[in-house]
């Protein structure tokens, strides 16, 4: 798939994992709106990249469907990168005998779970309408897992299930979308030096990046960034679930 004279959604944008994609989309060619619940955050990378920002809750029909008008305004929309996100740690039950909240579990996987799908299905049905390539394409999606989704470790049953969620929708919504010739694939990446581990002193990283197999740093954004477009623009890459992640595999805690 071409990204020049496109238009590209980037959900959670505004930092980490989707800033840097946003901005190696645009450094692609693509028109990039910036989607994020951190709306000075957006406008600030959609200024320096020449996009659009739309500040949104991704579990939000409203305000994603505005994401899309936006994006349908700036060329037609191939490429949507779901990376916002929330974590969350908790025992299911703790220490002191309580139970693991419901809401927070429910929260979890209303904005990882639910607002990728929400994203998905409406990006989905827009870029339908799209005239296909010459390979029959109309348009490319890019989710992001995490490491948890398989290797859960002690505190992530509400993380770790809702990233789940993301690799066991990954393959049937590709089948869906086969008959529109919508390409899905997503990311699921180990430990990736984003504003995440910000509170962590620079020791603390070194120390954590020695738990990975090789290289044994933490990953950098833009090296999920690099994969994303790849993804995007393979023709043959669909329906897979890629670790990005040095070869980590969590223990337990
Ligand atoms: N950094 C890592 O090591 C790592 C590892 C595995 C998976 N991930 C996943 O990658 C994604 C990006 O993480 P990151 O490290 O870049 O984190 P980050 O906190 O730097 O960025 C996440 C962005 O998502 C936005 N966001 C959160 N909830 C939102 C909502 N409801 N609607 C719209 N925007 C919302 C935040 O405002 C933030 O800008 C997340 O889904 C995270 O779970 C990160």
């Amino acid at each position: 798939m071409i990204l020049e004279n496109t238009s590209a959604i980037v959900t959670g944008g505004a930092s980490g994992l989707g800033e840097a994609t946003a901005r190696l989309l645009s450094k692609e060619g693509a028109s990039v709106v910036v989607v994020d619940r951190s709306a000075e955050k957006a406008d600030a990378v959609a200024t320096d990249i020449g996009g659009r920002a739309v500040p949104a809750d991704v579990t939000d029909e409203e305000e994603v469907g505005q994401a899309v008008r936006t994006a349908l305004e700036l060329g037609p929309l191939r490429s949507l990168v779901n990376c916002a996100g929330i974590g969350w740690a908790q025992r299911t039950v703790g220490r002191d005998g309580s139970p693991h909240g419901l809401d927070t579990f429910q929260k979890v996987i209303a904005v990882n779970l639910v607002g990728t799908f929400n994203c998905i299905r409406l990006a989905a049905a827009a870029m339908a309408s799209n005239d296909p390539d010459e390979q029959g394409e109309r348009g490319a999606i890019v989710n992001t897992a995490s490491v948890a989704a398989i290797d859960g470790q002690i505190g992530q049953a509400a993380y770790s299930a809702s990233k789940g969620g993301v690799v066991g929708m990954t393959l049937p919504i590709a089948r869906d979308l086969a008959a529109i010739g919508i390409r899905v694939s997503t990311i699921a990446p180990g430990l990736i030096d984003t504003p995440l581990f910000d509170s962590l002193p620079e020791e603390a990283k070194t120390a954590l990046g020695t738990s990975v197999l090789f290289p044994q740093r933490l990953g950098q954004p833009s090296e999920y960034a690099e994969l994303a477009v790849f993804l995007l623009t393979h023709p043959y890459m669909n329906a897979e679930v890629v670790r990005m992640d040095g070869g980590i595999r969590m223990p337990p805690k």
